[in-house]
């Protein structure tokens, strides 16, 4: 299973985009695009961004009826890109309807993840405003069986969850996991949160950092020590 560290590009225009990725003077990370940049420019970014080298996780977290979603899957086939995703809370009916529209003709497809719970939501939360009185851990494992069962390759969950995601679900079942957070950086909205270290002790693949890394004086260095930290590089 490869694991690497996707720095979420939380920006509102192509031009901050480029500026952050030119601080990284010619290395190419794993890059996530979410609704933000992506309302803001549209594909022109994704294939940009794309023409510039990066691998691209495309975070547009789907969520609507089966054929809608199977349709916009399809159009999003064709940006080429490496990683996208849906909510799970969508069901099985609309999961599988997305995997069906993602495939091309040929047979090939970006990695299809599903959204669990998002790592800013608590238990809180969970049980006072969405009615779910169970453990977030359950909550999270009973979505990723469905999304494995529904074909998907794996999941967006907290770090907290990855071990039990695997331990449900198999080890080659993707875990992606934002919420992480250097020992010495502020939460922010994050709620379920643990530092690369732990990320990579707990059985994260793929880790999401954002913040620690766009808002940091000197990004490269900040990336530098999130992949020695998870990767151990
Ligand atoms: O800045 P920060 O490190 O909190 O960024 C985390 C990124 O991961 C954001 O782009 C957010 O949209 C995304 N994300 C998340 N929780 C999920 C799914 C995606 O925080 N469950």
């Amino acid at each position: 299973m490869p694991k690497d560290v996707i720095i979420a590009c939380d920006f509102d225009s192509a031009d901050a985009v480029y500026a952050f990725l030119d601080r990284f003077h010619g290395k190419k990370p794993f890059v996530k695009i979410g609704m933000e940049l992506f309302y803001a420019e549209g594909p022109s970014i994704v294939r940009e961004i794309k023409r510039r080298g990066h691998k691209i996780f495309l975070d547009l977290k789907l969520h609507d009826i089966p054929n809608t979603v199977k349709k916009s899957m399809t159009v999003l086939s064709g940006l080429d890109v490496d990683m996208c995703n849906v909510h799970a809370a969508g069901t099985s009916s609309m999961m599988k309807a997305a995997l069906e529209g993602l495939t091309r003709a040929d047979g090939t497809r970006p990695l299809l993840i599903a959204v669990t719970q998002l790592t800013s939501t608590g238990q809180e939360q969970l049980e006072q405003e969405l009615l779910i009185q169970k453990p977030m851990e359950e909550v999270v494992a009973s979505y990723a069986k469905n999304a494995a069962s529904a074909g998907l390759d794996g999941v967006v969950c907290s770090p907290l969850e990855a071990a039990k995601v695997h331990a449900v679900c198999g080890k080659s079942f993707v875990t992606v996991t934002p919420g992480i957070r250097f020992a010495d950086s502020a939460a922010g909205d994050q709620k379920r949160i643990m530092t690369p270290a732990d990320a990579a002790k707990a059985g994260s693949d793929y880790i999401v950092v954002g913040r620690p890394i766009t808002q940091a004086d000197d990004p490269a260095a900040a990336y530098e020590r999130c992949c020695r930290e998870f990767l151990g590089a």
